[in-house]
């Protein structure tokens, strides 16, 4: 059975060679996360070659105020609709916390259900998950490494911090990284560390690295729906650049609408049948 939507049948369809391609010919590429079929919709109009669906839905969609609550069942749920919205991107269902951290079979078992049910490329582990990353990647599985700022470790990190400023993580970082790429990751996101890690990292593997707060020196750059949109209520992090401001274009909207309806403005004779 097909939970998924088929490739549309005009345009390119994206592989995680492709980004491959991108890191080796020295171009960079953009990442978005979405977490539904209408976003996923437009990011394939906008020829965006990767999505994570990250368990920043957690925060951004379902109101958690972390993502360490996060389950498979919401993760696999939100991984289906952008999926059916978008034929064309790689697609990268972020485990959530509890789902790999145990026993290796369980961990495998949750991969597999992203590209079974979820219809996902592949998977985002976060942290150094060597063994885990192997024995997915030997099954078939592409996975998307994750290390410097780890949100799911936000308890034991003490709070959503940079990492890698002393020399001692920033050089272990390095060293997760390469056995991260040796172990057949195809990919390395890098959160909220300073330029200079980001480009020691980059320059240390092969496969492209993704920054998020990691300065300019990565391979790609990803940045959170939600922020990059300007619907987010609040501080931002230093990172984030919105390109848009739809939170305020929305509650502008809103209220308009609002008041058209009770001055009888909405529906004109256009909008009846
Ligand atoms: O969950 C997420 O959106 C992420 C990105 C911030 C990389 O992990």
């Amino acid at each position: 059975m097909s939970v998924h939507a088929p490739p549309p049948a005009t345009g390119r369809q994206y592989s995680i060679q492709d980004l491959q391609g991108f890191a080796d010919r020295g171009e960079k590429f953009a990442m978005l996360t979405a977490y539904d079929y209408t976003s996923a919709q437009m990011l394939e109009d906008a020829d965006i070659p990767i999505i994570l669906v990250g368990d920043s839905l957690g925060m951004v969609m379902l109101g958690y105020d972390s993502t360490v609550p996060v389950t498979m069942d919401e993760m696999i749920h939100h991984t289906k609709a952008v999926r059916r919205g978008n034929g064309r991107a790689v697609i990268i269902g972020d485990m959530p916390f509890g789902s790999y951290q145990g026993d290796q079979d369980t961990a495998v078992a949750n991969a597999v259900r992203f590209l079974k049910d979820g219809g996902a490329t592949g998977v985002k582990l976060e942290g150094p998950r060597v063994e885990l990353t192997r024995r997915l990647v030997d099954m078939g599985v592409p996975v998307l490494a994750h290390l410097g700022l780890t949100p799911q470790s936000v308890n034991q990190l003490g709070g959503y911090k940079v990492q890698g400023r002393d020399e001692e993580t920033a050089h272990r970082m390095v060293t997760d990284a390469k056995a991260l790429e040796a172990a057949g990751a195809f990919g390395l996101v890098l959160e909220a560390v300073p330029s200079a890690v980001g480009k020691d990292v980059t320059e240390a593997l092969s496969i492209p690295t993704i920054g998020i707060g990691a300065g300019g020196d990565t391979t790609g750059q990803v940045l959170v729906f939600q922020d990059f949109l300007g619907m987010t209520k609040g501080r931002l992090p230093r990172f984030v650049k919105p390109y848009a401001n739809l939170r305020e274009q929305v509650v502008a909207a809103a209220k308009t609408f609002a008041s058209e309806v009770s001055s009888g403005a909405y529906p004109g004779p256009e909008h009846q049948y």
